[in-house]
């Protein structure tokens, strides 16, 4: 792999955080037990998980660092800095307003209840995509937004693999989070594809494996489809036909769950971008996703080497 990056392409929001002991009550005054900013979005999460996992790491997606959104802007910009994800392809949009989460985390029972607005902050389009230099990359991740042009994106890639030996290519992943119609189009696109608890429920299945055998038709040849199940851990399917599967791990307290899925599809391409089995991946995935759940935010989430 030599030092080349992962790309993550996707949203980055500001996250306002309000923690509380209890999910509260419509039409009350309640006081929180503490609040905080977080940088957010998808793609931004996973950015974070990977750079503590130590891959460097590269963010794609849209900005608005001019006057209505500069206070959210500077703050996300400085953090991506401290966690050194290399955010040089990020798209301006000077006159937009910047995409925010009031999040209400329930400590008692690590729910996080998200409410998300994005005014005007367009996505990145594949006109963007076309400049960014695919020889940096060994693995780029998209985080399913706009699937159409996000297929388009996709397609530079298979493009550019063609001319490259096996082991050169570009690993394609991406993952189809929210139950949205035009996200679908994306199953055929990714080698890893991740799906949601949600996308599956929406599907109309009541468990991961079942979700993986009934959905496998959609992907590719030979790509691997995963499916993530909260407290009942993850399962993925590849191309031998056999469900692979790694329960949760539990932390001793559950406090936040804020982005358990972002830093397991992150864990889970960092495994397997270093050789890992699929088994080896899912274990890291929940792994790495637990401890998560056990610590506010993301600091922590490694563990210190001795
Ligand atoms: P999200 O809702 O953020 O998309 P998921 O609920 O799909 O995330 O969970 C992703 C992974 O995080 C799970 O596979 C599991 O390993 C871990 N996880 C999530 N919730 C819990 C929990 N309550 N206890 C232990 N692990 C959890
Ligand atoms: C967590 C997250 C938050 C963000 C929200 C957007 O997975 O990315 O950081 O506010 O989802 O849907």
């Amino acid at each position: 792999m030599g030092d080349k990056k992962i790309l993550c392409v996707g949203l980055v929001c500001l996250d306002i955080i309000n923690v509380l002991d209890k999910y509260p009550e419509e039409d009350t005054d309640s006081r929180c037990l503490s609040q905080r900013w977080q940088r957010g979005g998808n793609a931004s999460n996973s950015c974070t998980v990977l750079a503590l996992l130590g891959a460097p790491c590269a963010f794609l997606g849209s900005l608005a660092p001019g006057p209505v959104a500069d206070c959210c802007s500077s703050f996300v910009l400085e953090d991506f800095q401290k966690y050194h994800i290399d955010i040089s392809l990020l798209s301006d949009h000077a006159q937009c307003s910047f995409p925010a989460s009031v999040v209400i985390s329930n400590v008692t029972t690590g729910s996080r209840t998200i409410l998300h607005m994005n005014r005007n902050l367009p996505d990145v389009t594949a006109t963007d995509f076309s400049k960014v230099d695919l020889t940096q990359y060994s693995w780029i991740h998209w985080e399913g937004r706009n699937a159409e042009e996000q297929v388009k994106m996709i397609q530079q890639v298979a493009l550019f693999n063609r001319s490259l030996p096996q082991q050169q290519r570009i690993t394609i992943s991406v993952e189809i989070e929210k139950t949205m119609e035009p996200l679908y189009q994306l199953f055929p696109y990714g080698d890893i594809v991740f799906i949601s608890k949600d996308v599956a429920m929406h599907f109309g299945f009541h468990s991961a494996a079942s979700a993986l055998q009934e959905l496998y038709h959609r992907v590719k040849k030979g790509a691997v489809l995963i499916c993530a199940w909260a407290e009942k851990g993850a399962d993925a399917l590849g191309p031998d036909g056999v469900v692979v599967h790694s329960d949760a791990f539990s932390p001793e307290v559950l406090v936040d769950t804020l982005g358990a899925g972002d830093t397991f599809n992150a864990s889970v391409i960092y495994c397997l971008s270093h050789g890992g089995s699929l088994q080896e991946a899912l274990m890291f995935g929940c792994q790495v996703a637990g401890r998560k759940c056990g610590v506010h935010g993301y600091d922590g989430i490694v563990e210190q080497k001795k």
